[in-house]
């Protein structure tokens, strides 16, 4: 089971001014995914980047770059998204009125399609699109911001996702807070890929800090 744990370093902790090359550097220390967080000030309260940016970034990695998108509205931009190079589009729930709609659509770009909530929105939210969406992001901070503390009333949402995504091709992620402690807590819920920026990008060597997020089995 916790064989197939992955690690999605966010660039949003990462040395900005050194992008490209803190991509290669994750690449080369063994991460799974690159997890590109684009806020808009809007539906969150802080501002990232978008397409541009991970248009430059895709020739740096062969990796899958998983792409939160933390903007209201999502629909209009998806097309953007894809053609600068995702190859996960995440969006949120809270953020789509129309979200089956929008999980068609990235499909139609040959994507994968994501959807996330909130500490605040119930597993519930989700159920109507499980036989369309192909990663499921449980948010285990309040979205904005890298090294917030995790959130444990997640744990059990976790848990019930597991149990509702069955058998289904589904990837079940967690993103904020996430380190060496309460990695092994969301991966006994049932996560299989775990997003960490402070815990990457914080310090010390990426293989080790990479290393330390996966469970003893892998
Ligand atoms: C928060 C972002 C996260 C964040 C995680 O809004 O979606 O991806 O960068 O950062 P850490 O791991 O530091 O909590
Ligand atoms: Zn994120």
């Amino acid at each position: 089971m916790t064989k197939m744990v992955k690690i999605a370093p966010s660039i949003l902790s990462a040395d900005f001014a050194r992008l490209g090359e803190e991509v290669r550097a994750v690449d080369a220390a063994g991460c799974d995914y690159i997890h590109v967080d684009v806020m808009d000030g809007h539906f969150v309260p802080n501002l990232t980047f978008g397409p541009p940016v991970i248009k430059c970034l895709r020739p740096v990695t062969k990796k899958p770059f998983d792409v939160h998108l933390m903007i209201n509205p999502a629909q209009p931009y998806l097309q953007d998204y894809a053609e600068a190079g995702a190859d996960i589009i995440t969006v949120h729930v809270e953020a789509d009125p129309h979200l089956d709609r929008s999980l068609q659509v990235i499909r139609s770009f040959g994507k994968k399609a994501g959807v996330s909530l909130n500490p605040g929105t119930p597993e519930s939210a989700v159920e109507h699109v499980l036989d369309k969406v192909d990663l499921i992001l449980v948010m285990s901070v309040n979205p904005g911001f890298g090294g917030q503390s995790f959130i444990p009333s997640q744990l059990k949402k976790i848990e019930r996702l597991r149990e509702m995504i069955g058998d289904r091709p589904i990837e079940l992620e967690v993103d904020g807070g996430i380190n060496a402690e309460t990695a092994a807590d969301v991966i006994a819920a049932g996560a299989k890929v775990l997003v960490a920026g402070n815990a990457v990008f914080g310090g010390g060597d990426y293989t080790d800090t990479i290393a330390a997020l996966r469970p003893a089995a892998n």
